[in-house]
This record gives structure tokens, C-alpha cells and sequence, in this order.
């Protein structure tokens, strides 16, 4: 197995570093180093490469050797995956489950495109309690969405107190419901250089946390908006909570059962917002 550094740490670094911080690496090589090449090697696209899944190998060993838990989830994918490398590199067959996505049926398509087109911006809701569990799916779908070399760096707040929204500047008076923080600890892009090389994939992952939030939102019935705050909000929220500086709160959705149906805002039409490369004058 290769020596040296992993993403420019020395194995003390690894082993000294914070155990949130060394789970987004190993996230991040197993993503990086694995996940991408793997299926391509399948296809006979590409060879495999002699170090194939020797990165994920050692930081999951430094993992162990620190005592840490590997059943999470997170932990238990790279454990899945550096065994498929394994297999794949002793010249063994993988029996995969999985199915490449199929259309949707008809059916399912009305259910998918009540949703999409149906979903519009809510600012008003009944004063109607919203279940736990209903929160719950919500938060689910944000955990869920996209994330930038599947770094898992979006942390979630949920203020159902209205004394508490006072904290997080909004521009719409807020009532009946709950506020949901997509925040972020910057550690994790910091240690991974998502700061220097691709600072945008940072508002990114958020944006597209809050988009499947809201989405969730709207099939339960609850009705929702996204809200922007600053910096002034960031630091109120990490002195409130006592966290550091690099915790930082990006956006927040406010939802609630719907007090008002808003005609949906229309858009362009598709023709005039594609793109296309003009003709020759
Ligand atoms: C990045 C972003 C910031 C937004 N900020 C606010 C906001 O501060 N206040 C607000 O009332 N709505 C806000 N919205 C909601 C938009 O006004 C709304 O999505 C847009 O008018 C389209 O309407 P629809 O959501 O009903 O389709 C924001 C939406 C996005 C994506």
C-alpha cells in the first residue's frame, strides 16, 4: 500500500485531526478515489489504477486504530466501497443490486410534476402546529440532496420558538411555524480547500439543501419560502449557540401550514431562456 500523504496530511495529522473533519476525508476519497472510478473500471473504460482504494484503506485504518465508531452510515458506505475496490482489484466480479434509474410511469410523472410545478412560495401559515415527524421528513430531504464531492458539511438549526427567529433577519413577518438554519461548518471546506479551489460549491450545497427542503415541504401539505440572511445573523446564531467561527448560517427556509394560496409566479418561456449559438449574421 502507498505511503505518504492523503489530500496533503501526514498520517499524525490524521490521526490528531477532529473526528468530524477526518469523516468528511474519508467521505471525500471515497467519493474521489473509488466511487467515480469504480463504475467506469466496471464498463472496461478504464484500468485500475495500482493504488485503487489504497487512500480510503489507510484513513478508514486510522479511523479504527482511534477507537472510532464505524457503524454510521457515512462510514459503512467507504467500508462498501474499499471492499468493492478490493474485490475489483483481485480480479473478482461485483454482483451489483442497484438498477440504473427507469422512467417514471405516467402515473408517477403527475405526482412528480404536481410537485415540481406546484410547488410556490408561502409566506403566510395557520396557526396550526407542525408535527415533529413532519419536521423530521423535511430535514431528511435536505440531508439527502447534492453536495459537493459528497463532503456532508450542512448542518441544520430548527427554531420553533418566535423569540428565537428573532435572531435570523428575515424580510417577511414570520408566524406559526418553524425556521430551518442551513448552516455549514466551514472546517470541513476548509480542511478539503473548497474555500481556495471551489468556494461556489459551498453556496451550492446549501441552496440545493433548502430547494429539497421546500419540495418535501410541499408534498406534505406545508407550505414554505426561503429566506436570506447575513452576517450579522451568522454571528448572532453561533453566539446563541455557543459555536465556533466556523459554523456559519447560510439561508434559512421558514415553513407552516399554508395560510394563503399565492397564484404560482410565472417564468420566461423555456424558448427564451435556452441558450443557443447564433447563425452566421
Ligand atoms: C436565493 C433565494 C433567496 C430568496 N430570498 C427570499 C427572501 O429573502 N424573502 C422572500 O420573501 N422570498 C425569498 N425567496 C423566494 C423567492 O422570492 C421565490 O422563490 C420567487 O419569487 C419565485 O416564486 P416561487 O417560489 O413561488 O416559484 C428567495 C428565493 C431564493 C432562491
Amino acid at each position: 500500500m502507498s505511503e505518504g500523504r492523503i489530500l496533503g496530511y501526514t498520517e499524525k495529522e490524521l490521526m490528531d485531526m477532529d473526528p468530524m473533519v477526518l469523516r468528511a476525508i474519508i467521505r471525500e476519497r471515497t467519493h474521489h478515489t473509488i466511487e467515480v472510478l469504480i463504475y467506469r473500471i466496471m464498463a472496461g473504460k478504464m484500468a485500475i489504477p495500482p493504488d485503487f482504494g489504497d487512500a480510503v484503506e489507510r484513513l478508514l485504518d486510522i479511523w479504527r486504530r482511534r477507537g472510532l465508531p464505524t457503524d454510521a452510515p457515512d462510514i459503512r458506505w467507504a467500508l462498501n466501497y474499499l471492499g468493492m475496490a478490493r474485490m475489483v482489484r483481485s480480479g473478482g466480479t461485483l454482483e451489483l443490486e442497484a438498477k440504473p434509474p427507469e422512467p417514471f410511469t405516467e402515473d408517477e410523472m403527475k405526482v412528480v410534476e404536481r410537485l415540481l410545478y406546484g410547488r410556490r412560495s408561502i409566506r403566510q401559515w395557520l396557526p396550526k402546529p407542525v408535527p415533529d415527524e413532519l419536521v423530521r421528513r423535511v430535514l431528511y430531504a435536505g440531508l439527502i440532496a447534492p453536495q459537493g464531492c459528497n463532503v456532508g458539511a450542512t448542518r441544520f438549526i430548527v427554531l420553533r420558538d418566535p423569540e428565537e427567529w428573532r435572531l435570523v433577519q428575515s424580510d417577511i413577518p414570520l408566524e406559526n411555524g418553524v425556521m430551518i438554519l442551513i448552516c455549514q461548518d466551514m472546517r470541513i471546506y476548509q480542511a478539503l480547500g473548497f474555500d481556495k479551489r471551489v468556494p461556489q460549491n459551498i453556496y451550492f450545497d446549501a441552496a440545493a439543501a433548502a430547494d429539497h427542503m421546500l419540495l418535501m415541504a410541499h408534498a406534505l401539505g406545508l407550505g414554505g419560502v426561503w429566506l436570506t440572511h447575513g452576517e450579522e445573523t451568522q454571528r448572532r446564531i453561533r453566539e446563541y449557540f455557543g459555536l465556533p467561527e466556523t459554523f456559519v448560517s447560510r439561508c434559512h427556509i421558514f415553513i407552516g401550514w399554508p395560510a394563503e394560496a399565492p397564484i404560482k409566479s410565472a417564468r420566461m418561456r423555456l424558448e427564451e431562456v435556452v441558450v443557443e449559438r447564433r447563425g452566421e449574421a
